[in-house]
């Protein structure tokens, strides 16, 4: 294409200058300059035509000059976006890998809370069952075991629900539409607000980063829209092409006064920080009174690229 335009010009600077001659020919324009020019001698003007061809000469080596300059800059202006993308695909692998140790740091955790926590909670409330069961006890030990009995349910619980936000296991066992679904349907339950969900294409076959990355941005905008947000309805949308993946989750609430700031909660920046680590792009619409447009758009080269949780 360069190549062909490069050809065109040249041909039309070849056409021009044989015209040009032509036309010279047929009019004897040199022989009139010379009449011309002998005329004025006294102006010197019989030196015009070399000092222009001389002019010329000079203008060829003056664009020589700036196309080298030029040419130098556009080749530094590509070195320096590759090294920009180069940081940037950099910047994107320790986003994934410290978001990736601190899944792992949950799951963690999710484990021992689950062996620990959970295992004695039962453990208290079965001898709590014995003691009750044994009838040896007066009123006040009843009263006593009865209220040891429900500060475990309490503490098991608090251990399930902590275990559900470290880690969800259904996550794990079930796949992505399985644990959104369930984590609509809680997040319903609990804040009297109407949660709705959608998707399209495949989104179970997207590897266990990106699943991760999706589930804890639609928790974090949820809770977002129970904390600040005051609205009637919530509408997650969740969509697999083949351009990537399409995440937009829409509130009826009060808004935001200011959505394109840069973000000061950590809720919002790890919801960047986490779109970022996978090339991708979020974007915060929302007018005070209109509620909150969250947009997420991943490429398909991030999600078919093979890190993921181990
Ligand atoms: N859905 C929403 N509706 C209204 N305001 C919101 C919503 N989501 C976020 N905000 C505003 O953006 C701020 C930053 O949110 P975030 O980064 O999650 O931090 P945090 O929730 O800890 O305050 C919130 O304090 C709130 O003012
Ligand atoms: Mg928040």
């Amino acid at each position: 294409m360069k190549s062909k335009k490069t050809l065109v010009d040249l041909l039309l600077v070849g056409l021009t200058v044989l015209a040009f001659w032509g036309v010279a020919t047929f009019i004897e324009l040199s022989e009139r300059v010379a009449k011309f020019s002998q005329t004025y001698e006294a102006f010197q003007v019989d030196e015009l035509p070399l000092t222009l061809l001389v002019l010329c000469v000079g203008l060829l080596w003056f664009a020589w000059r700036r196309t080298l300059v030029v040419r130098s800059e556009v080749n530094e202006r590509i070195r320096s976006e590759n090294k920009v993308q180069e940081l940037l695909k950099h910047n994107s692998d320790l986003l994934q890998r410290l978001f990736t140790a601190e899944e792992d740091e949950r799951r963690a955790l999710a484990r021992e809370l689950h062996d620990d926590m959970g295992q004695t909670s039962t453990a208290i409330r079965t001898e709590v069952a014995v003691l009750q069961r044994s009838g040896g006890l007066n009123e006040e030990a009843q009263a006593s075991a009865k209220r040891i009995g429900e500060s475990a349910q309490h503490l098991s619980n608090m251990t399930r629900q902590m275990l559900q936000r470290l880690r969800p296991a259904v996550l794990d066992s079930m796949g992505l539409r399985q644990a959104l679904t369930s984590m609509c349907e809680q997040w319903q339950s609990s804040n009297l607000t109407l949660c709705t969900l959608s998707f399209a294409g495949e989104v179970d076959h997207l590897n266990d980063y990106a699943s991760v990355t999706v589930y804890r941005i639609v928790q974090e905008a949820l809770t977002n829209a129970a904390r600040h947000a005051k609205a009637h309805q919530v509408k997650v949308q969740l969509a697999l092409d083949a351009k990537g993946l399409h995440l937009k989750i829409e509130d009826d609430g009060q808004g935001m006064a200011d959505a394109q700031a840069v973000p000061t909660g950590f809720g919002l920046l790890g919801m960047q920080e986490r779109v970022a680590s996978l090339a991708g792009q979020l974007d915060i619409i929302s007018n005070l009174g209109q509620g909150v447009c969250l947009g997420v758009h991943i490429p398909m080269e991030s999600l078919s690229d093979s890190s993921s949780f181990g």
